[in-house]
Parts: C-alpha cells; structure tokens; sequence
C-alpha cells in the first residue's frame, strides 16, 4: 500500500521496523535512516527474506532540516515514522511540511539545550503560566496546528505506549463506557527484572531526566506541581504483584486534560523499585544527571551523556529480562447517571517479546503502537488535517489492531482504585 520512512533505528525503532515487516500488506517499502547507518542496514539484513516489504537505509542527521528534506526528497516517502530522540522532532516536522508529507512521533518535543538563554525565556514563561516545570510540553508542536492544516497533512504525536495507548484507552472509555469521565489513574507498572544494579529500559537521558523531575498532575482545570517522588502508592498489578508506585508528571496529562471534556483529575504512576531510586538519587547528587556541558581534562563533557555510555545499552537487556509488564488506566464517571469505575489494561511477558523480536517489553509496547498509529495514517482511517494527539480519533480500529498485532488489553468493571 505505501512507504514509511522511519528515523531513527534504536529499542523502539528496531520493534516499529520489525512489525512493519510483519504488516507488509500494508508497509511494502521500508526505508531506515538514522545517525549511525550500521544499526539500521543490520536491521534490514536481520529482515532478509522475512517480509516482502522492499527494505533499503541511509544516513542522516535528524538535528538538520536541509539533511532531512533531501532525504525524503530522494526516499519520496508517504508517511515520516520519528523514532528518534524528542529533540528532533521540530527538524523532522519542518522537513515534513518542506516536502509534503504526513508525521508521527511517540514523544513530545525536549529541548537538547535547556540552557539556552531563547529556549530558556520561552520555558519560564510557560513554567509560570500552566505551573508545571517539565522541560517537554506539546505547545511547541501544538504550534504547528495551522501549518499543518493548510498543508494538507497529518502529525500525529505520540503514538507510543504512554504517550499512546493510555489516551486511546481513555478514548475507547468514554465512546463506550461512559458519558462523562471524572478521573483517569494512568499506572505504568514494569514487573520486569534484567540482573543489573542500575539500567534504564529506554533511552537513559529522557529516562532519567524524566524520573528526577518534579512531579504533577492535573486537578480541577489546573497543575498541582510536588517534589520528585512525594507521592506514593501500592498497587496490586494483576499478573506483577504488589509494587511502590510514584506519581510523576506526564505528557499524557497534558492533552488529555485539553480533550476530555469536563474531566477532574488526571494522575500518572510508575512502579520503582528501592534500588532504582537510591542509585538515580545518589547519581544526581553527585552530579552525573546533569545536562549542561563541564570541561573534564581540558575536554567538553556533559555528564549524564558519560552516564549513558556507562550504562548497559537499553537494547542488551533484551535476553536478560523476565517478567512481565502492567500498563493501563483506571477510570471513574457517570453512564446513564450512575457512577462506574473500569480499568483498561494490557499485560506484557518480556521473554515472549524478546522471542518474537528479540527485545524487552519496554521497546515492544511502544514499537507496536508506533507501528499501528502510522498505519491508520497511512489506510486513511486516521488521516485529517493539521497536529492531533490519538485520543482525537476513533479508537475502535487502533484497539482492534492492538489484539491482532501484539498487545492484547482487558476491561476490568470492577477494578481497586487508587486514593
Ligand atoms: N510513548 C512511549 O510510550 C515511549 C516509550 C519509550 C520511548 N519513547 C520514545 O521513543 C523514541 C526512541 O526511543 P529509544 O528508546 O528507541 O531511543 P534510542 O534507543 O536511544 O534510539 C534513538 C535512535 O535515534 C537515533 N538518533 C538520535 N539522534 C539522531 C540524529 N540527530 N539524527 C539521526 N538519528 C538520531 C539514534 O542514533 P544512534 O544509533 O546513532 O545513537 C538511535 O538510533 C524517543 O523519542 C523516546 O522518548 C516513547
């Protein structure tokens, strides 16, 4: 049917690539290009004679629009997959208007260089304005509304897990279960174990900067801004166990609070375990999760990017993890004036992943909605213009294509909530 470029070839990509393989009814030409052209043409020889979809690489440097249009010029590409890191989605986005074509990206746009003095003016003023200080939000992208619109073209941003599935669960809950959401508990539950003290399952810099940042959530039509990891719950994760969960702020909270009509309170927890914490609070103590330049031996060095290359490659933790992972959203609200709670959940086991594509579940439930989010683009199913999130569409074939390509979800009536 089509052709997708995808940028990028780290976790999430390498899953996105191999499930567009496996779809290749509907993805016949793939082309992977990234800043290390190696990772990508393993990638395609990985693929020989596993797909009919034609597979070709290249290499690019995403942080360059010039690069980039010339890029999709040459690859002539319907769709943009942006499995890069967040700091190059503006680059991509502007490339795709130069040139015509429709974008998706699983990741709010971050600044690299949060001490520059342009960006940094910008970040206080929202700071003051909407009370929450993640260093990501959606107006950078969300700015792009009209360019898209009067271009024809579709970006839908974040089409991974959470980012991802959680807003098209809350999208499903309220087309089929309720007339008006009051609160969404968006819980992100890794019962997974890969041996090591200390790794992150993605990419450590956005892991770890979004782990130590405040947290927030969304209460009554504003931001309620707490310290990292003041708040505290346990929850009992079927098929997991019982697990510490933390709330943080995420970028989920943001759009679903703009298109959840009447919607009280959005909340987001991630499981930690003790060991994880104590190791990122004393790396940030002493100043490895720093993302400013210091000179070391006469040489520029930013700290948690040395950290990254001391840590294991999120990539490696493939063979080594088991157990399984929770994600999903509790919901309460009225139905037919009567109160109701449900919770919509997926369960996740890492070694099945790593059998089919040989990576952990963190890359795989953010690959496969990457790779579903830009099929609906691509079938015209989800193609409309302008900049939208994908809880603006109907969610009943993304939910029917989560079943079919990997990541079957459950409906719970009766779930426990959380105080
Ligand atoms: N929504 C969700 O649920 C969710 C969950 C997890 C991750 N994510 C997002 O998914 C994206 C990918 O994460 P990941 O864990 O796969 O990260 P990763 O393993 O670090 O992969 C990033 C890839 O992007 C490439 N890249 C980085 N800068 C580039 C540039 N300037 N030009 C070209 N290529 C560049 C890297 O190239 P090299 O190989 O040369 O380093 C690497 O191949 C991130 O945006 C992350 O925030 C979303």
């Amino acid at each position: 049917m089509g052709k997708v470029l995808v940028i990028g070839c780290g976790g999430v990509a390498g899953v996105a690539i191999q499930k567009c393989a496996q779809n290749d009814s509907v993805f016949t030409e793939i082309c992977i290009a990234s800043r290390t052209e190696s990772k990508c043409i393993a990638l395609k020889n990985k693929l020989e004679g596993k797909t009919k979809a034609v597979i070709t690489t290249a290499q690019v440097d995403a942080d360059n629009v010039d690069s980039l249009v010339a890029l999709i010029n040459q690859v002539k590409p319907d769709v943009v997959l942006n499995l890069a890191l967040p700091y190059q989605d503006l680059t991509i986005m502007d490339a795709c208007l130069a040139t015509g074509v429709h974008y998706i990206d699983t990741a709010n746009y971050e600044a690299e260089d949060t001490e520059d003095p342009a960006w940094r003016a910008i970040y206080e003023k929202r700071c003051k304005e909407l009370g929450f200080s993640a260093y990501f939000d959606y107006s950078w992208q969300w700015a792009y509304q009209e360019r898209f619109k009067e271009a024809g073209l579709t970006a839908l941003l974040g089409t991974g897990f959470d980012p991802g599935v959680t807003s098209v669960f809350t999208a499903y809950a309220l087309k089929h279960y309720f007339d008006q959401i009051d609160t969404i508990d968006i819980l992100d539950c890794n019962g997974g174990d890969h041996g090591y003290p200390f790794a992150t399952n993605f990419n450590p810099e956005i892991n770890l900067r979004e782990v130590s940042a405040p947290g927030s959530y969304w209460e009554n039509g504003k931001w309620i801004e707490i310290p990292a990891m003041s708040i505290k719950r346990e929850y009992n994760f079927e098929e997991v166990g019982m697990k510490d969960m933390y709330l943080l702020h995420h970028e989920e909270i943001e759009s679903l609070a703009k298109n959840i009509p009447g919607v009280k309170r959005i909340r987001f927890f991630m499981t930690f375990g003790q060991s994880y914490l104590t190791h990122m609070k004393c790396l940030e103590n002493v100043g490895m999760l720093r993302t400013d330049p210091i000179m070391f031996n006469g040489q520029e060095i930013v700290p948690i990017q040395l950290l990254k290359a001391l840590l294991p490659d999120p990539a490696s933790l493939g063979p080594r993890t088991v157990g399984k992972t929770n994600i999903g959203c509790i919901f309460t609200g009225t139905k037919d004036g009567k109160q109701r709670s449900i919770k919509i959940y997926n369960v996740c086991d890492h070694q099945e992943c790593y059998k089919e594509v040989e990576s952990q579940a963190i890359s795989y439930t953010t690959g496969v909605p990457a790779m579903i989010g830009t099929m609906l683009v691509m079938n015209g199913l989800w193609k409309k213009p302008g900049v939208f999130t994908v809880e603006e569409f109907d969610p009943d074939p993304y939910m029917d294509a989560l079943n079919k390509w990997g990541l079957p979800w459950v409906v719970d009536e009766n779930p426990v909530l959380v105080d």
